[in-house]
């Protein structure tokens, strides 16, 4: 470390939000840990400790429910989905000092800890409240765990607190006709005893943090208005059956999942510390000089930056030094939707692209702010193959050849003074764009220097001079100008792209270091060039969109069982009824259904229309035997444009109703109906 040593050592402990242990990773949460692993590796390339750690978070009824489903245990569902989450981080290069899980020991006892010492301050309530139950599964039902008809627009199906389709809100008591979405029971009100945090004694407090410093100025205005319009308690306490930590002096009540969950950064940090030998206290003492940053989407911002910092505070913890919030993701403009393919999981990713073309990407547009970010596929692929192939990689290949060929692998002297002294001192506004999370605006800084780069060598045609007599000591000049430059936009490009920076490094036999970044490589032995980074080709692209449709569980019909709220998709937007007729529904007998090779979900029907025939692909497997099924009726989209899927073309759409697994309901009655026959 050369310049390194006039500036600060800092202590940084860094967080990401927890993912829930119910759900795979998709690309939506990898924004945040793509955001949270690039900040990390700047600062440890710059010399500082910077320590990142998460966990799953494994707790609450969603988790306990499916693990019910599955007849496993909650606590090996957890275990498992823990692995996949693991491997799905570590394939994104993400890399976690510590990735531990909510269900911990010590996440029990630093819940334990300061629940006590917010009782001690005399900061817990408790009091009776009424809540829907179901008296068939006998527990409590949250809003999400109820499902009827909207009482203002008559939607069916709607959830307990809010109608996706006309956007009203309400109690799940007002709902039409309100059922338990667990057991379908009719739910019945109960009293029972809640322990509450007192919010409302931290609002001078808050209202200072939120003030501090330690928010986006968006974030902080947004909260502004809240703690104006007066907090809440807030709920802590949950009813068994509940998968968490049972509250203590308090049989048969847990801890609400949501007050664990942030302890769960104090406890794997703990395990961390005490596994690496690293001192907890100095971190998280009142008054600490470390720093400590949570990375969170916008959607959780009110659990981080209310909530967590009243309990730290209160419990004499030090609060965090900033809570940064980003926004979603959307693809192609929209919301993620698994209809479209546009839900695409990290798994389904690795298996078709490149984990750091997703990393360029979308530290290419993000801000330091809360605005969402809209991955446009073909963008995506432009953006990745004119940067990364046609800008920095071919520096590198444009001259690396010349070096192993004419100079025995040996670069000469830097002739460029003035151009690699920019490429140096830039490196001064990326170290404030790094920090200030403005990787949008570092990766602009970056490509311009490449363009600069590239700029040079076309100027010098080494290709020209190689042919030239006696111009040896000019090409070699040329080419090592040319691959100082690429070792520097390396450096700067190594946080995003670490196993291109691996590659370069050996390809340079040298380090990407960069607080020396101003030492030259001259009379130095590079190795032979091997190719860093290929293009995006778009077929890839859409073998992974068809990939995610073929996850799709039903050709229509929305899950019964309450999800995860980001597995849930919103009703779309409203359609004229002219669309709706554009929709030619018709009854056509199945001729044949048949397995499909290599597909887990998907039947390839036959569909008889009455006038020649379809073949459709649904993802009806789960349910229907193909024999059960030729010879019957069923109804379809019969004007869909033919669409290429993984197994071939599917002709259009057989409509689906039911929850999905075993229950999947496509046959109409038989009688009465004849194939071709139109629905209305
Ligand atoms: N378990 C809670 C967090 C507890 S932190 C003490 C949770 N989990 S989550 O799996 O739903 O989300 C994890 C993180 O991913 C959150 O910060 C969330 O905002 C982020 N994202 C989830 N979907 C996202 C997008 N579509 N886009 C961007 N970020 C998204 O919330
Ligand atoms: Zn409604």
């Amino acid at each position: 470390m050369t310049q390194a040593s006039s500036q600060q050592q800092r202590d940084i402990l860094v967080t990401s939000a927890l993912p829930y242990a119910n759900g795979p990773i998709h690309l939506g949460h990898l924004l945040e840990y793509i955001q949270t692993d690039i900040w990390v590796r700047y600062q440890n390339m710059r010399g500082h400790t910077c320590y990142y750690v998460c966990a799953d978070d494994a707790h609450g009824t969603a988790i306990m429910l499916r693990a019910e489903r599955e007849g496993i245990t909650p606590e090996r569902l957890i275990d498992r989905i823990r692995e996949e989450h693991q491997q799905d981080f570590s394939g994104f290069h993400i890399r976690f000092d510590n990735y531990y899980t909510t269900h911990s020991e010590e996440n029990r006892y630093f819940s334990e800890y300061i629940y006590r010492q917010l009782q001690k301050n005399g900061n817990i309530a408790t009091r009776k409240i009424t809540q829907s139950f179901d008296p068939e599964k006998n527990m409590f039902l949250a809003d999400r765990f109820i499902k009827g008809t909207c009482p203002k627009c008559k939607a069916d199906d709607q959830y307990g607190d809010n109608c996706e389709a006309c956007g009203a809100t309400y109690t799940p008591a007002e709902l039409i006709n309100p059922r338990s979405a667990v057991s379908g029971a009719t739910p019945i009100e109960k009293e029972s005893e809640h322990y509450f945090f007192k919010l409302p004694e931290f609002t001078d407090f808050l209202t200072q943090w939120t003030r501090s410093g330690a928010l986006q100025p968006q974030v902080a205005n947004k909260l502004a208005e809240w703690l104006d319009a007066g907090l809440q308690e807030w709920d802590i306490s949950r009813d068994a059956p509940y998968f968490g930590f049972e509250i203590p002096d308090a049989p048969g009540k847990f801890f609400y999942v949501w007050l664990d969950a942030p302890i769960g950064y104090l406890a794997s940090f703990k395990n961390f510390c005490n596994r690496e030998d690293v001192d907890f206290e100095h971190f998280w003492k009142v008054d600490s000089k470390a720093e400590v940053y949570h990375f969170i989407g916008k959607d959780i911002i009110n659990f981080h930056a209310l909530f967590w910092p009243a309990m730290l505070h209160d419990a004499g913890f030090r609060t965090p030094t900033a809570v940064w919030a980003h926004g979603f993701v959307t693809v192609n403009g929209k919301k993620m939707s698994k209809s479209r393919g546009t839900f695409i999981m990290a798994r389904t990713y690795l298996d078709h692209l490149n984990p750091e073309y997703l990393r360029y990407y979308f530290a290419a547009k993000l801000t330091g702010g809360v605005d969402d970010m809209d991955l446009n596929l073909e963008d995506f692929a432009a953006r990745v193959n004119s940067d990364l192939v046609g800008k920095v990689v071919n520096i590198a290949s444009r001259s690396a050849g010349f070096i192993t060929k004419r100079f025995d692998g040996k670069l000469g002297t830097v002739t460029e003074h003035e151009k690699l002294k920019e490429f140096i001192e830039a490196g001064e506004d990326l170290e404030a764009f790094y920090e200030a999370r403005e990787f949008g605006r570092a990766m602009r800084r970056i490509m311009e220097l490449a363009d600069i780069a590239n700029q040079y060598v076309n100027d010098e045609q080494p290709w020209v001079v190689a042919k030239q007599e006696g111009q040896d000591e000019k090409l070699q000049a040329i080419c090592t100008n040319a691959l100082n430059m690429f070792h520097l936009l390396m450096t700067y490009l190594a946080p995003v792209l670490p196993e291109t920076a691996k590659a370069s490094e050996e390809f340079l036999n040298a380090k990407l270091d960069w607080n020396s970044r101003s030492e030259r490589l001259e009379d130095h032995n590079i190795s032979k060039f091997k190719p860093l980074m290929s293009r995006v080709d778009m077929a890839q692209i859409e073998k992974m969109l068809d990939a995610s449709k073929e996850e799709m569980p039903a050709a229509t019909g929305k899950p019964a069982q309450p999800a995860k709220s980001d597995n849930n998709e919103a009703i779309s937007d409203e359609i004229e009824f002219d669309d709706f007729a554009k929709v030619d529904l018709r009854v056509v007998k199945i001729v044949k259904a048949e397995h499909v090779e290599g597909a887990d979900k998907l039947l390839r029907l036959t569909l008889d229309l009455g006038h020649g025939e379809r073949n459709v692909f649904a993802g009806i497997k789960s349910a229907y035997k193909p024999e059960d099924l030729e010879g019957r009726l069923t109804v379809m989209v019969a004007n869909l444009k033919p669409r290429k899927m993984k197994f071939g073309m599917s002709e259009g759409m057989v409509l689906a109703a039911g929850p999905g697994g075993k229950d999947i309901f496509i046959l109409s009655p038989d009688s009465g109906a004849t194939p071709g026959m139109r629905v209305m």
